[in-house]
């Protein structure tokens, strides 16, 4: 059973474990949202995760959370004005410009993003952000409509263009009753993200995408065809990589799992739509796992009602899906491939013809129908490479998964090296 994250410590979940804000020191900006009532536990979990925090308040910040709910959690008086001769005595916002090694501002608001684009420093926040080299990352929290206005877009654009980090929003229920994006992501997700910045691993600044799960394919509106697959191996392998240091994007099939905190999750259903969210996102990828299950067929007619019974036997025309992974492999300039191959039988023969056959820099080859693989909690895999292989023992799909990571990020920079 895998534990789900939601809810929970995510260090708890030991995605982190080892890893610490220990020594950082991080500035967190508040400015006038709703959301700013999630910035109280953020702080908690950044002090928490080991970080030094020290807090500015806009105004409009002050009307949803007091300064002194802020100041008990971060144990150090909250910062909120940008001429006051007492507060400039004690810490000046240079002082505090220079303090900071990373400025987060969670939540940021429309208008907080529109002063900064545009350079405005008019309170004490948006000068800091002005005033510090240090890296700024912002947790965008508003309506929706708010949030796709093509305003909040240029300017987030901008920021973007600028080195700003941009954090979110998440889609989801909005504190004023409407659904779509614009929801500050979670305090945990946010501690992640910063977790993941300083973190040194052999994937550092390396970009990985990864396919997890099963796809569906619809036959009419209330049946499809699917298979056993979980996505916990996906799903493991994705958190093992971020682990690494990899900034990773999950195209995940429909699976009951999390989404870990740090992954940006893409969620599909088909091959055809599995196939177009990889096609628009392999470019920028510099690692491609293909750890999903695409079904090989799908219905070439998808009934637009629902069937109903009436004859004895019923046989459904199938056609071919697009093959994901030979794709991603075949394009020029295509990143680092490793496909995934589940045999019962002639493991090495079958996994070296698919490595050959699609173009592939590493497969990941298991014998399934004895207790592992498929459904179930542990796996062991063995690895081809053309000149060479490895063997990864039967153990935990999370343990699995890193070293598989580990090995991968060796196979990746001896191609990059060589
Ligand atoms: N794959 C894919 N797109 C498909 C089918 C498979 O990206 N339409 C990927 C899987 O994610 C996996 C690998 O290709 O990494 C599996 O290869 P495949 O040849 O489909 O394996 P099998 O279905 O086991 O093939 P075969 O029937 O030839 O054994």
């Amino acid at each position: 059973m895998v534990a789900p994250l939601d809810g929970q410590r995510y260090w708890e979940s030991g995605l982190f474990s080892g890893l610490t804000l220990s020594g950082r020191r991080v500035l967190v900006g508040v400015s006038g949202g709703i959301a700013a009532y999630k910035s109280a536990e953020l702080v908690r979990r950044l002090r928490q995760a080991g970080a030094e925090v020290r807090v500015v308040m806009t105004t409009g910040a002050q009307a949803f959370i007091t300064p002194l709910t802020m100041q008990a959690l971060s144990g150090h008086p909250v910062h909120s004005e940008l001429l006051d001769s007492r507060v400039e005595a004690a810490m000046g916002h240079i002082e505090l410009a220079r303090w900071a090694d990373a400025i987060l501002v969670a939540p940021a608001s429309a208008n907080l993003m529109a002063r900064l684009a545009h350079g405005l420093a008019d309170d004490l926040l948006t000068t800091l952000c002005l005033a510090s080299e240090a890296p700024l990352f912002l947790a965008p929290a508003m309506n929706r409509v708010m949030w796709m206005h093509p305003a909040t877009q240029a300017n987030s654009e901008l920021l973007r263009q600028r080195s700003v980090r941009l954090l979110g929003p998440a889609a989801g229920e909005q504190a004023c009753g409407e659904v779509g994006a614009g929801r500050m992501l979670e305090p945990d997700e946010l501690v992640a993200e910063l977790l993941r910045y300083w973190q040194q691993g052999p994937l550092s600044g390396v970009s990985l995408l990864v396919t997890a799960g099963p796809t569906r394919e619809p036959i009419d509106p209330v049946r499809y065809i699917s298979n056993r697959s979980s996505g916990k191996m996906g799903y493991a392998v994705a958190e093992a990589a971020l682990r690494a240091g990899a900034t990773v994007t999950l195209v995940s099939g429909p699976t009951a799992l999390p989404r870990p905190p740090g992954v940006a999750l893409v969620a599909v259903e088909s091959a055809a739509e599995m196939a177009v969210a990889v096609q628009a996102r392999i470019s920028q990828c510099d690692i491609f796992i293909a750890v999903a299950a695409v079904a090989d067929y799908r219905p070439s007619v998808v009934v637009p009602q629902k069937m109903k019974k009436s004859a004895p036997e019923l046989s459904l025309a199938l056609e071919r899906t697009e093959d994901i992974l030979a794709m991603a492999a075949g394009g020029t300039d295509a990143p680092f491939c490793v496909g995934f191959a589940a045999e019962t039988e002639d493991l090495e023969g079958y996994a070296r013809d698919k490595l050959a056959r699609k173009g592939l820099d590493m497969i990941a080859a298991n014998l399934v129908g004895q207790g592992v693989g498929f459904e179930s909690d542990v796996n062991c895999l063995t690895l081809f490479w053309a000149d060479g292989q490895y063997e990864i023992k039967r153990a935990t799909k999370a343990v699995v998964a890193r070293e598989l990571i580990e090995i991968i990020a060796e196979r990746y920079h001896a191609k990059n090296s060589g």
